[in-house]
């Protein structure tokens, strides 16, 4: 059992620790927003990630909520560094968070303490982490500064947590390598043990790679347009040869979240300030805006006017099982299509009340067939469980055009043609 301190309640502070307390372990999770504290005190979660309240809820002995970063530190042996690390309009990384949070620490330290990095973070930044804490530590007390990078997936994060494909351990000492092996021992994955540069190098690598493998299967969907092949059959293809694999070879309206936008500039942007230009990156992010284009294309040929058309907008989280819409590119193209006079009707399971602080003028409503109902185009932007057992006889019979827009290319092309759907896929 490890007395361990989460500094940042944020989706993988949160996570990781109600992960880290059912594994065993006395948690304090730390937030400067004094009112989530109380919150999360009352079991209320800031967003909606499968089973994170329950696992909270079960783990309640072991975990606790405070706003005092002294508080959390003095009690723990292990420090998480878990707080945002948004994009400035540079693209960089914007790592004042971390820099406070480094400081606070070495006001509070009283004994060893190791010092975690978790959130993401440029390649550096360890070290700029041990530079600030030894800069402002008041005692001489010993300390060691670690790297070890989430790859917990919105949506499945309490799985990913215990399941992992691997365990990313930076360190620089034995003793903080001993502490987060033995901390990890429960979970069964490969552990590698790396200094601390290449942990932080491995976690924008592996973003920035599944990003260009998004980005490359849209460019291929483009392809599959211009001739008339079929992009599911192509990813299948390449994705049978086990050096390439099937995932992340879903062509769609291109990739959003928290994550890979923010970390795909990052990365670029601390590639180019080492002295390297990382242009595969820059073209990656450029196929990624540029799909959202090609989705409003596809509502134009396929309405030809879009002004005064009723759209119905099914999904408007970045992917399914999240109330996350940042960077949700349903977002944009709903901006878009507003912009170009559409009327905007929109169902998603989760993501509803986020979405009504950036979209205004939507109607929002209540299910799917509600959503649907007198519309002239069907705009499927997330590929949720619920979508995928529409009754589309029932749809044709309410909307007004039977059209429909499937940009997760869920459905059978066939069928809904049969039915008499005018069907536009992504890359067939
Ligand atoms: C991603 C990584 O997958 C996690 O390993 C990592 O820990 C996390 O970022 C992070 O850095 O915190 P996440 O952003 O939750 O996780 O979502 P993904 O499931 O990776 O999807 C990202 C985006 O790519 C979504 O918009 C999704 O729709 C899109 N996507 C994914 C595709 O368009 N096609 C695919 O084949 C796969």
């Amino acid at each position: 059992m490890k007395n361990i301190c989460i500094i940042g309640s944020g989706y993988v502070g949160l996570v990781t620790g109600a992960c880290f307390a059912e594994l065993g372990n006395k948690v304090i999770c730390v937030d400067n927003d004094v009112k989530k504290i109380k919150m999360l005190k009352k079991n209320i979660l800031p967003f909606y990630e499968p089973g994170l309240k329950e696992l909270i809820n079960k783990n309640r002995s072991k975990l606790s909520f405070t706003s005092s970063i002294k508080d959390g530190v003095e009690k723990s042996e292990i420090v998480f560094i878990t707080v945002g690390t948004p994009s400035r309009d540079d693209g960089s990384a914007d790592l004042s968070c971390v820099e406070r949070v480094a400081t606070e620490i070495a006001h509070s330290i009283n004994n060893y303490k190791l010092i975690v990095e978790k959130s993401t973070v440029p390649v550096e930044t360890g070290e700029k982490v041990k530079y600030t804490i030894k800069r402002n530590i008041v005692k001489k007390i010993e300390f060691d500064v670690a790297s070890n990078p989430e790859f917990l997936r919105e949506g499945q994060a309490i799985n990913d947590f215990f399941h992992p494909d691997r365990i990313i351990i930076g360190v620089e000492t034995k003793k903080a390598e001993k502490i987060l092996t033995e901390l990890y021992k429960p979970i069964c994955a490969p552990i590698l043990v790396t200094d601390i540069k290449s942990a932080e190098l491995i976690k924008h690598a592996s973003n920035s790679f599944l990003a260009t493998k998004i980005s490359f299967i849209n460019a291929v969907a483009n392809i599959c347009e211009l001739v008339g092949a079929d992009i599911t059959k192509v990813a299948e293809g390449m994705g049978l040869d086990s050096r390439i694999g099937k995932s992340f070879l879903n062509a769609g309206p291109g990739f959003g979240g928290s994550c890979f936008p923010k970390d795909v500039d990052a990365f670029y942007w601390i590639s180019k300030k080492l002295g390297y230009d990382f242009n595969l990156l820059y073209e990656v992010k450029k196929i990624n805006e540029t799909q959202k284009q090609n989705i409003i294309k596809k509502v134009e040929d396929a309405l030809w006017i879009v002004a005064n058309k009723i759209i119905a907008v099914l999904g408007l989280s970045f992917k399914p099982d999240t109330d996350d819409i940042r960077m949700s590119p349903a977002i944009d193209i709903i901006k878009s299509l507003q912009k170009k006079g559409a009327k905007i009707k929109a169902y998603d399971p989760k993501a509803m009340k986020k979405s009504k602080d950036v979209l205004k003028n939507v109607e929002y409503c209540k299910d799917i067939y509600s959503a649907v109902k007198n519309s002239d185009c069907i705009l499927v932007m997330t590929e949720w469980n619920e979508f995928k057992n529409i009754d589309f006889e029932k749809v044709k019979r309410i909307m007004k055009n039977p059209i429909l827009i499937d940009t997760r290319n869920i459905y059978n092309p066939e069928k809904l043609i049969k039915l008499g759907f005018v069907y536009k896929g992504v890359g067939r």
